[in-house]
């Protein structure tokens, strides 16, 4: 496996999506200390304090993995994620906000930012962008609930070992989605946020009380609202 260290890059998933497919390994990470244009989900940006953080990319070829199925890819990369945080956080266990936020305490401690390229229907090349919060302990403002592993131990970790923990557990994870996905499933659903809880959401711009109840075969959130189920995809709910 190889990493490659940067001091800085605009984004670590921009750099590798520039790079010739053929030329990087499977499980190839680029990592950098400092991003200058670190990108988030939504189109937002990942702003993370240089040098105290874990940003970086992983490299996959998840050509066992259809396109219809590519959720399993972001249930195998948030679980790697959650469980690399819990060997660093003592007894606070790690939640996956669906999608694919970690949360911790009830505070976003990682977020994923995935690209796919398919071919002949399957999954072929995955950028898997990770910005893991390390040793950070302020942050600015209009980053909405954030903790780090600092924040809930009060202790200084090594990024490199974090980043070590996270690959062995991506690769034995990713095995399993290989060869048994609905174990997968499982575990995210035993770390989903607010499973069988009721709460506030915006669905299709109106505020609504429910429960999430799961997930369906595309990743999609199953909601109960009133009695009723609601399949919503990512842009047309939000969590309140
Ligand atoms: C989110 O908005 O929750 C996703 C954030 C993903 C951030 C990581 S940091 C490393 C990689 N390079 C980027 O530009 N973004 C991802």
């Amino acid at each position: 496996m190889k990493i490659l260290h940067f001091d800085s890059l605009e984004s670590t998933n921009k750099y590798c999506e520039l790079l010739d497919p053929q030329s990087l390994e499977e499980f190839t990470v680029v990592c950098a200390h400092k991003q200058t244009a670190g990108k988030g989900q939504r189109g937002n940006t990942w702003f993370s304090e240089p040098y105290k953080n874990l940003t970086f990319s992983v490299i996959l070829n998840p050509t066992f993995i259809a396109a219809a199925d590519q959720y399993n890819l972001t249930m195998c990369l948030a679980l790697a994620v959650a469980e690399t945080i819990d060997l660093y956080c003592g007894k606070k266990r790690a939640q996956i906000k669906w999608p694919n936020d970690i949360y911790v305490d009830g505070k976003k401690i990682c977020g994923i930012l995935t690209s796919s390229s398919i071919s002949n229907g399957y999954l072929s090349q995955s950028i898997c962008g990770i910005g893991l919060n390390v040793n950070q302990t302020i942050f600015p403002d209009w980053i909405p609930n954030p903790t780090s592993i600092k924040l809930l131990t009060n202790k200084d970790t090594d990024t490199n070992k974090v980043l070590e923990s996270f690959l062995s557990n991506l690769q034995r994870l990713y095995l399993v989605t290989k060869n048994d996905a609905e174990a997968i499933k499982k575990s995210y659903l035993g770390r989903l946020y607010r499973l069988d809880k009721t709460a506030r959401y915006k669905y299709i711009g109106k505020e609504i009380e429910a429960t999430i109840r799961g997930i369906d075969q595309f990743g999609h959130l199953r909601l109960e609202h009133n009695g009723k189920e609601i399949v919503c995809a990512l842009k047309e709910v939000m969590f309140l």
